[in-house]
């Protein structure tokens, strides 16, 4: 059997963080710059149902048995087999790598799963719907914060920009749309690391204290992502930016900011952007700024002069031009 390599980016939330939580429409795109890869290979020697997986990113090296149960990995390649009906399918060796950087807001957890969950599955001749990988994808995002939107998993299986919507019961809805004029976003690091489920958890207990001033500052955000939606639709790419600018404020309100992450988006803004907010589960991770083309380069150098410790640039296109 030959090796099977899958990989899935990276992404950004544009608009509608946190929000989205609470069924408040999101708009998420690919960041193609960034990668996880999974490969699996067949291993002649093994017994069925042993999988040898090296992560050398997060030092693991070890025998599937040997993980704890609840490990996103364990959890991810169980419920595949499950799923393809195989509970101890022929050995393999399973190495994952990924450039997306961990706990920054770029996805990096569900970047993993999906690559891992399509890299199985191709390797046993048996590929999943995308709707299968999603789902599995969205099990283990269960694991990394217990109230997951499905926002990250949706986006990265699909791989093209979405506006999603969580049902609180039945299916989220899901919708692809026409991206009129491609825009440039700068995506700049400020290194500081923050796991999602810190400002899950902190937003949720907001929220439980005082449900009618949060559930406002909700509305407000999802008012603002269908706003941005037309916008794209129309290529009015100058009216996004206050847009994206009026959003970080009411991520601030929520207290999902940080100082490094508010003084990257001031930065943004002085040196050219056209708008700038945190972009994910915020405190840390990344500020995105919507730039003029020929503005770019520029932005994302005041960045890194002003601490960023990386900057990437995304150019978010109509899915049809791919
Ligand atoms: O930090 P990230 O990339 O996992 O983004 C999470 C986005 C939130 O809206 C904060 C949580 C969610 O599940 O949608």
């Amino acid at each position: 059997m030959p090796a099977i390599t899958a990989t899935a980016s990276g992404k950004i939330i544009l608009l509608g963080e946190h929000a989205v939580v609470y069924g408040r429409p999101a708009i998420a795109v690919p960041v193609e710059g960034v990668k996880a890869r999974a490969v699996v290979s067949a291993n002649p020697r093994g017994q069925a149902g042993e999988v040898h997986i090296q992560a050398p990113d997060i030092q693991l090296d070890t025998e599937l048995r040997d993980l704890p149960l609840d490990h996103p990995i364990r959890r991810a390649l169980v419920n595949v087999f499950s799923t393809l009906g195989m509970p101890r399918p022929l050995a393999f060796n399973l190495r994952v790598t990924s450039t997306i950087p961990l706990a920054a807001g770029l996805g990096s957890g569900a970047a993993v799963s999906v690559a891992i969950i399509r890299a199985v599955a191709a390797f046993f001749a048996r590929p999943l719907s995308d709707e299968q990988v999603s789902q599995l994808a969205f099990e283990i995002e269960k694991l990394h914060h217990g109230t997951p939107s499905g926002i990250d998993n949706t986006v990265i299986t699909y791989a093209r920009p979405v506006y999603y919507q969580r049902h609180l019961e039945g299916e989220p809805l899901i919708e692809t749309f026409r991206v009129a004029r491609p825009f440039t976003i700068v995506i700049a690091d400020t290194g500081v690391r923050s796991p999602t489920s810190i400002p899950v958890g902190d937003v949720r207990r907001l929220w439980q204290s005082d449900p009618e001033t949060y559930e406002k500052l909700f509305d407000e955000i999802g008012r603002l992502v269908v706003k941005a939606r037309g916008m794209i639709e129309n290529g009015d790419v100058l009216g996004l930016g206050p847009l994206m600018d009026q959003n970080h404020t009411l991520l601030c309100k929520l207290g999902v900011s940080s100082p490094e992450l508010d003084r990257l988006a001031g930065i943004a803004r002085s040196a050219g952007a056209l708008g700038a907010k945190l972009s994910g589960g915020g405190r840390g991770g990344n500020m995105i700024a919507l730039v003029p083309d020929d503005q770019a380069n520029t932005v994302a150098q005041a960045l890194m002069e002003s601490g960023a410790t990386r900057t990437m640039l995304t150019v978010v296109r109509d899915p049809q031009e791919n």
